[in-house]
């Protein structure tokens, strides 16, 4: 008689293996030497995350203003059993963004899946926190994916076959501009395959002056991310961009739904970026990052254009933050 496949799997020993898919430096650079010299100027916010960046940004994750994560943690609460009841145990979680430690931790506890594919750009980081987990999960089998998840990649073939529930917090969804969020729910749908699942967190619109404190804190973490795009191209691609003539900025486009974060040159300077100099003028802005806000039904109707359906969410009090279940169509 054939074993149900899972039942074959779980017999198997938990593996560790590291799938490389990064692309080459070269084409990193040319990916930023596309963004200097256009008009107005900006850096992808895939460059905030070497390893310094992605420490600093697990430091924002605590700061008093920025609500978003300890907000989206209180929701796993009522969320995570919901998932497990629906979903069942020894499946393939596959996370968007090898991000805080302390959210995957709790899933693997709750949702008890059976392999585990974190998915990030920054190679160190990715492997440190791969490597914990495994040696704290030893029954967990820890394929860590090291691509650029905005462009499409490939699951191991080990996973084929196994129930997928992807998971992308933190509103990490807000960072793409609306047509591009669509755009890689959709690649994300098709990655997971039909009846694939989603958790997704979704900040949401809300005071101004709440959302420009969260990306503007008073202790200057946010403002240090920031500028940390610039040492990381500095030190990755031999650019020399000096980050002390540049400040952060980050402003809330009440109309647009959408907090924009800037690094405003102080004065007028050159740059040497690989061969070629770089004007910036005293007052420009560098553009770094979106960050959009949804409305509920807002988010459901773009993730309906990505191939998803809304199987459920959870919300906090305020309204501040939403996770939704998504199901690929
Ligand atoms: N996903 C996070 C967000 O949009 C990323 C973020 C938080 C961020 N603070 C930032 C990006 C400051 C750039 C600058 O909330």
């Amino acid at each position: 008689m054939m074993m149900p496949r899972a039942v074959r799997q779980a017999s198997q020993p938990a593996e560790y293996r590291l799938f490389d898919q990064l692309p080459p430096p070269s084409a990193m650079l040319d990916e930023v030497i596309a963004g200097l010299t256009q008009q107005p100027k900006r850096i992808a916010p895939k460059f905030f995350y070497d390893e310094r960046g992605s420490r600093l940004f697990e430091a924002i994750t605590g700061l008093p203003e920025y609500y978003l994560t300890r907000t989206e943690m209180g929701l796993f609460d009522a969320c995570l059993p919901e998932v497990h009841d629906r979903i069942g145990g020894g499946g393939c979680l596959v996370e968007y963004g090898a991000g805080s430690s302390v959210k995957i931790r709790r899933l693997l506890e709750e949702l008890q899946p059976r392999t585990y594919l974190p998915v990030d750009i920054s190679r160190r980081h990715l492997e440190q926190s791969a490597q914990a987990l495994h040696a704290d999960y030893p029954h967990l089998s820890v394929y860590p994916i090291c691509a650029d998840m905005t462009a499409p990649f490939e699951l191991p073939a080990v996973v084929a076959g196994l129930d997928k529930l992807g998971f992308y917090p933190g509103s990490s969804i807000g960072n793409f501009e609306p047509g591009d969020a669509q755009a890689f729910l959709r690649q994300v749908a098709t990655t997971l395959g039909a009846g694939g699942r989603l958790l997704i967190g979704v900040d949401r619109k809300k005071d101004v002056n709440v959302l420009e404190a969260a990306y503007n804190d008073s202790a200057g973490i946010t403002a240090e991310f920031n500028l940390n795009i610039l040492r990381h191209l500095n030190s990755a691609l031999a650019t020399e961009i000096d980050p002390a003539g540049f400040r952060h900025r980050a402003d809330y486009n009440e109309e647009s739904g959408c907090v924009q974060m800037f690094l405003e040159c102080v004065k007028d300077q050159s740059s040497r970026v690989d061969g070629r100099i770089i004007d910036f003028a005293e007052g420009e802005l560098v553009h770094t990052e979106n960050s959009y806000k949804y409305g509920h039904e807002q988010f459901a109707d773009l993730a309906a254009g990505g191939g998803f359906k809304v199987e459920a969410s959870w919300s906090d009090a305020d309204a501040y933050f939403t996770l939704f279940l998504l199901i690929a169509q």
